[in-house]
């Protein structure tokens, strides 16, 4: 695959995924302000992308920092970090990445600044690394829910393109496949921004994964035509309570899974899981310009001038709808997501058996 975000050379190349499918353009961000444009204009989106590239923003800003005093500098990362952290709302990656950023500033307080700014570029560099061995070891669990000639259908791009690499829901796709089951992919377009169309379809087509992109209204019909056998969607954040926040319409999806009886499995690394909240009327859900849905692609209008419109970028599912959760640490009931960060529950009682 070819790579979301890097760091390279003292910058963050970052793959403008607004221009996909048909251009692959890379953008280099060199200071603070165009790595929160990219993040806030979507050229980077993902729950877990957008934590990369706040991680890697916060490396970026603190290398411009002048200041003589360890109390000086951390004030302007704060600063650096709130910068970022105003952009998006909903996934908890990207305040869980500023958080580790920052606790790695104050972990290392004792070695001076010259060496925290270097160490916060491995840093960021690490939570990549990480995210793609996260997104191996949820596939592997996640693939075993799947039988070989499924059809799974999923909605929005929780694939490499969202990630450090791999993807989380279709990372669980793609680890069916290399394990050698035969699995088709149906994906939603996701209005209005179309990351289905654009980003899922096209991402599946370059691994050779079969894939049939149908609009969001068709979700229902394929189901009752027993067209789908599983659906496997993302997650933005995910509740102690085992709700899911994710792209708009996938409630409307887990609904209709529920209502033919088709399992709806969510895939989501533990840092997309916020356990300091209780339940998914909680979530903060973003708000996104209109012109979005009145417009594609800010240019065609298809709407009249002047229309009302709502914008929810995100929706909340029930745990009640949700058969398993997958993380890198196996697949479990959206009831015990709570007690992934109990050291004293042994995991393997609680996990979910295909
Ligand atoms: O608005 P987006 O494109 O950032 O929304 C992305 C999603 O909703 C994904 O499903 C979610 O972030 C999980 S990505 C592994």
């Amino acid at each position: 695959m070819i790579p979301t975000i890097e760091w390279k050379d003292g910058l963050i190349r970052m793959l403008d995924q607004t221009k996909l499918p048909t251009e692959i353009v890379y953008v280099d961000c060199r200071d603070v302000e165009t790595v929160a444009q990219g993040i806030r204009d979507l050229w980077i989106r993902g729950a877990p992308a957008i934590g990369i590239a706040a991680a890697m923003g916060v490396a970026l800003g603190a290398r411009e920092i002048r200041a003589d005093s360890f109390d000086a500098f951390y004030e302007e990362v704060e600063r650096i970090a709130f910068k970022l952290g105003a952009t998006r709302p909903t996934a908890v990656n990207l305040f869980w990445a500023l958080d580790r950023m920052k606790a790695y500033v104050r972990a290392h307080r004792e070695e001076g600044i010259a060496k925290i700014k270097e160490g916060l570029v491995r840093e960021s560099q690490t939570i990549l690394d990480e995210d793609i061995a996260v997104n191996r070891a949820m596939g592997a669990w996640g693939a075993a829910f799947l039988r070989d000639g499924d059809t799974v259908l999923t909605h929005c791009n929780a694939g490499s393109l969202a990630t450090g690499g791999y993807g989380t829901a279709l990372g669980v796709i793609r680890a069916a496949v290399e394990a050698g089951k035969r699995v088709r992919v149906y994906a939603d377009e996701t209005r209005p921004v179309l990351q289905g169309a654009r980003l899922t379809a096209w991402e599946l087509m370059q691994d050779k994964i079969p894939v049939t992109l149908i609009t969001d209204n068709m979700a229902g019909w394929m189901m009752k035509q027993g067209k789908i056998d599983a659906v496997i969607v993302g997650t933005d954040r995910t509740v102690a309570n085992g709700d899911v926040a994710n792209k708009i319409g996938t409630y409307s999806v887990a609904v209709l899974a529920r209502h033919h009886g088709i399992p709806f499995y969510v895939a989501a690394p533990t840092s997309t899981i916020d356990l300091t909240i209780a339940s998914g009327d909680l979530i903060p859900i973003e708000q996104r310009n209109g012109r979005e849905i009145t417009h594609v692609f800010g240019r065609t209008q298809i709407a009249p001038e002047g229309v009302a419109t709502e914008n929810p970028a995100f929706d909340v599912t029930p745990a009640r709808l949700i058969i398993g959760i997958v993380t890198e640490k196996g697949v479990f009931r959206p009831r015990d997501i709570r007690k992934l960060g109990d050291p004293n529950v042994d995991l393997d009682a609680i996990r979910l058996r295909p």
